[in-house]
């Protein structure tokens, strides 16, 4: 039977590439994002949604509109950045949206879609966090980036720990530097790449690889 994916933020950067590179791969793609109507969309096995991630209301909708759907994986990409975050140029507005975003919210749409998960036969939960909020290295800048995937990074051991007895898996992964809006164009990758990568992560994990912080290209990163 064809698995169903989910993955928010899919209308562009490594969001669009994974879509792109699920449905290559067998799957069908539900591909949330903000403005499913203005997803430029050819391929039958892609089916755009709507979801803006913050909002309780617009999870708690798309949830119900997919309350019949069995969904093996569910990656919360969706994601934003500031750099206007360090020690006397702090925006304080964007780093609360940054933590909405990107640590937040990945919960909250995990807890919406457990039902749905709870239904395949191994379901995985992935978000894409990021080497900068790894604990272990110590560049600055974006502080409002880094302490919000810092915070995605533990939450997704919590859930980790929270879902083993349910047999879900649960991973924060870095996709790499990737030349997206985000990633600017010295990055080191294409979305394409990241995806490729991701893909033969996320399709291979086990449960004993729950719990723990993936890179895109199979490698373990340190917390
Ligand atoms: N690029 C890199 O080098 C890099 C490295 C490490 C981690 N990451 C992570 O990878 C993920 C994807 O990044 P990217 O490089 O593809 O970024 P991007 O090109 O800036 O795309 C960000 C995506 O997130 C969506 N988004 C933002 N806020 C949202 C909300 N409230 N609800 C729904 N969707 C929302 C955007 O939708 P709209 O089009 O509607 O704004 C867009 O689809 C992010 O979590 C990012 O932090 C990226």
């Amino acid at each position: 039977m064809t698995e169903t994916v989910l993955i928010s933020g899919a209308n562009r950067g490594i969001g669009l590439a994974l879509a792109k590179r699920f449905a290559d791969g067998g799957f069908r793609v539900l591909a949330a994002c903000r403005n499913p109507a203005a997803f430029a969309n050819d391929n039958p096995h892609i089916t755009p949604v709507g979801l803006d991630v913050t909002s309780a209301e617009s999870v708690m909708e798309l949830a119900a509109e997919l309350q019949d759907e069995t969904i093996s994986i569910l990656v919360n990409n969706a994601g934003v950045t500031d750099k206007e975050s360090s020690l006397g140029d702090m925006n304080y507005d964007k780093w609360i949206e940054a933590f909405a975003v990107n640590a937040v919210a990945p919960f909250r749409v995990a807890e919406a879609f457990l039902p749905q998960l709870k239904k395949a036969k191994t379901p995985k939960i992935i978000t894409v966090t990021s080497m900068m909020g790894s604990l272990l290295r110590s560049a600055d800048g974006y502080h409002a980036y880094r302490t919000s995937k810092a915070a995605a990074n533990k939450m997704m051991q919590l859930l980790a720990l929270d879902l083993e007895k349910d047999g879900i898996i649960a991973c924060p992964v870095h996709p790499g530097w990737v030349k997206t809006d985000m990633g600017g164009l010295r990055a080191e990758i294409t979305p394409e790449d990241s995806a490729d990568g991701l893909f033969t992560l996320i399709t291979g994990l086990k449960q004993e690889d729950s719990g723990r912080f993936w890179q895109w290209n199979g490698e373990e990163h340190p917390w």
